[in-house]
This record gives structure tokens, sequence and C-alpha cells, in this order.
């Protein structure tokens, strides 16, 4: 039997596990065009969950069609541009009608139509554009979307990257063009909470209020377990509750991790899994990581170090400038401490998380955090 634990991607609806509340959230929003805000920590599942929403509308026969971009690399507006329009034309080969009519709308926004030379399939290539006919394709590429006979779903991963963009205007031509549209909705996504909180609930922007904000918690613990428990059992293999219980600590229940973790367990050649095997498991986890936990050493100052060796001990941090806390790991004042923080958190590798009851920082990749706890 394959290994039912991913952590890598999405392989259809048997393995992706739980979020049906979240799923049911967004098919009813696709189907009332409500657009989307999707924030949660990174490694979280919003990719897989956006995957799964995709994969379900067309299980579900579902008129919408779906399209999905990751964001992430482009730069600026134009390397935008082109990604959407990729995605458009893959959704729509040229051979299609819409295909045809797409091609012709590209044209005439100037875009040429080259092959890629991996896939040999076609491929956007933006010819030199001004200003104005980069943000006249971007509005053509959406009206495009929204002149289709069938809705659009087009969601948008790592939404955030937007604010990297040399043009500061993104936001609110996004804005503007979207609210023209009536055929279309819209998923955002993204990770760094601070900026997409910032950019949906902050008055002062263009997008404010404009979505319904959904969030992804860690998977409660009676549910991974129960599920953990099943997917030994369904393959023919037993997990104590010990063991259980112990993944489900030392992955804090953080989706990627969890899975991960779990995928390594599953792989071993036993029938029965105890504690010891788990351990055991984790310790090879870590050694693996080390060579990529040790390049942050390099990349990061001594105080940089410290600072994270500090936060991975204490696991999560409500008062990162206490004065017990910045005694006892030797940290220094509270600005030195604040700065540190603050670039850790630039970096990514620290962030920050508010629940109803508290807000506490964190070493943002598990592993390093047993790491670092371990090794110093
Ligand atoms: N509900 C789930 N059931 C099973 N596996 C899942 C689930 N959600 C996520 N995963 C696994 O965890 C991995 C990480 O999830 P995913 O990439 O969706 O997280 P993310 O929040 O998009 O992370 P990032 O912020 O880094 O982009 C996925 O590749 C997938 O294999
Ligand atoms: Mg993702």
């Amino acid at each position: 039997m394959t290994n039912p634990f991913i952590f890598n991607g999405y392989e259809g609806a048997e393995l992706f596990f739980d979020r049906e509340n979240e799923l049911d959230t967004l098919m009813k929003c696709v189907s009332s065009k409500i657009n989307v805000t999707l924030i949660a920590q990174r490694r979280m599942g919003k990719t897989g969950l956006i995957l799964r929403l995709i994969d379900e509308l067309k299980i579900s026969r579902s008129k919408v069609t779906p399209i999905y971009v990751d964001i992430f690399a482009t730069r600026d507006l134009a390397e935008l541009n082109k990604c959407i329009a990729n995605a458009i034309v893959k959704t729509f080969p040229e051979g299609t009608s819409v295909g045809k009519k797409l091609f012709g709308v590209l044209r005439g926004l100037r875009p040429m139509i080259g092959i890629d030379p991996l896939s040999g399939g076609p491929q956007v290539q933006l010819s030199y554009q001004n200003q104005t006919e980069k943000e006249h394709t971007l509005e053509g590429l959406l009206q495009f979307l929204d002149q289709q006979s069938n809705p659009v779903l087009l969601a948008i991963d790592e939404f955030q990257q937007i604010r990297e963009y040399p043009e500061t205007n993104v936001e609110a031509m996004l804005r503007t063009y979207i609210q023209r549209l009536h055929n279309v909705c819209f998923i955002f996504c993204g990770s760094k909470k601070h900026m997409m909180t910032d950019i949906f609930s902050n008055p002062q922007r263009p997008f404010f209020s404009s979505t319904q904000f959904i969030g992804l918690d860690a998977i409660t613990e009676e549910k991974y377990a129960q599920h953990i428990r099943r997917m030994f059992m369904e393959g023919e293999k037993h997990i104590d509750d010990e063991a259980v219980k112990y993944v489900l600590d030392w992955t804090k229940r953080h989706t990627y991790y969890t899975q991960r973790l779990c995928h390594d367990i599953y792989d071993v050649k036993t029938k029965t899994v105890d504690v010891d095997i788990v351990r055991n498991c984790c310790d090879n986890l870590l050694r693996l990581n080390e060579p990529y936990f040790l390049q942050y050493k390099q990349l990061l100052t001594d105080g940089q170090w410290n600072y994270m060796i500090a936060l991975a001990k204490e696991e999560e941090v409500t008062q990162p400038y206490a004065n017990a806390f910045l005694k006892k790991h030797n940290i220094g004042a509270t600005a030195v401490a604040r700065r540190q923080l603050q670039t850790l958190i630039d970096k990514d590798l620290v962030f920050e998380e508010t629940t109803k009851e508290r807000s506490y920082y964190r070493v943002a990749d598990l592993f390093m955090l047993r790491w670092l706890a371990r090794e110093y």
C-alpha cells in the first residue's frame, strides 16, 4: 500500500484530510460569488485547500471554471500579467473556441504567444510595454474572464507578493478592476498575516472590507489522532496511543510537519509502532535537515541566532522583551531584542500568532525549532 501521508502537493480527495467546514464555506462563497481572503501560517495547508476546492468543483460538476495562480515568484506588474495570462492560456487551450478568442484578446494587448522550450506548450511573452499598457493588459485579462459564459474562480496564491512590486498602485488598480466584474470571483491567499490583514482590513487600503476572511487552524488533536490510527489500521499496521500523542505534541499538529513525520513513521518496516520508533524518526528528520538549519547560522548575526535559540527553547513566547526572558537567554537590551526579532520576522524565520486568548512568537519551521532546542 502506498504511503497515505502526503506532505508535498495535492494528490486527490482521498489523501486530503478534514477541512470539511472550510471547504464547505469556500464552495458557498464561490457559488455566491463572494471574494475570499484565506490567511494562515505557512505550511498549514492553504494551497492544499485551494487545490482541494478546485478538485471539488470538478467532482461536483460545477459550472465554475477554476484558475489557480501562484504569484510568489513575480516581481512586478508585468510579471503578474504574464503569470495570470499563462494560467488562462493553460485553462483555455488554443484549439478551443474560448482559446481562440483569448489569443485574439492577447494580441490586442500586445503580449505575444511563444513556445515554452521546456513543455513545448504555448507561453505568453510580454513585449515591452509602458505603464499604461501594463495596466490595460491586467484589466483586459480580467475582462476576458468576465466575458466567459461560465463563471470563473481566480485563486491568487501568495497574494501579499504584490506588496513587493515597485508599482505602488497595483492594489488600488486591482480593486477598481475587480469591482467592475460580475462573473469572476477571487480567492486571495497568503501567509504574511500582517500584510494580508493590512491589505484587507485597513480602512485606508483599497480592499478594505471587500472580502470574507477564512483562516486555517491546526486540525484538532482528537480528529488528527483518529485519522492517524485509521490510516495505520487500513495499512494493516498498528500505532499505539502514546506514539500518536508524541507525534501530535512534537509537531504541534501543524499540518505539513505532522504529515511529514507520519509519512516517515508509516514507512518504517514494522507492523507496530511505539514511541521509540517515533523518537527515532524525529531524530532522523532533524539529522536530514541539519545542513539546511546550519545555513541560517551563517546568514544570521550571533545575536539573531541566539534570539532564535531562545525562542526555540521556550517554544512559544508571549512577552519577547520581558526582562526575565532577555536575562535568562543573555539577549541584551530591549532595543536590541526588538531589532533582532523584527529581522527574524522579516526573514520569515519567526512568526507572530494572535489567537482569541493570546499573542505569541514562535520559530516558524517546527523542525528547526526542535533542532535548536535540542542542540543548544
Ligand atoms: N488537509 C490536509 N490533508 C493532508 N495533507 C495536507 C492537508 N493540508 C496540507 N497537507 C499537506 O501539507 C503540505 C503543506 O501544505 P500547503 O502547501 O497546502 O501549505 P500552505 O499553507 O500553502 O504553505 P505555504 O504558506 O508554505 O505556501 C501539503 O503539500 C500537503 O501535502
Ligand atoms: Mg502555499
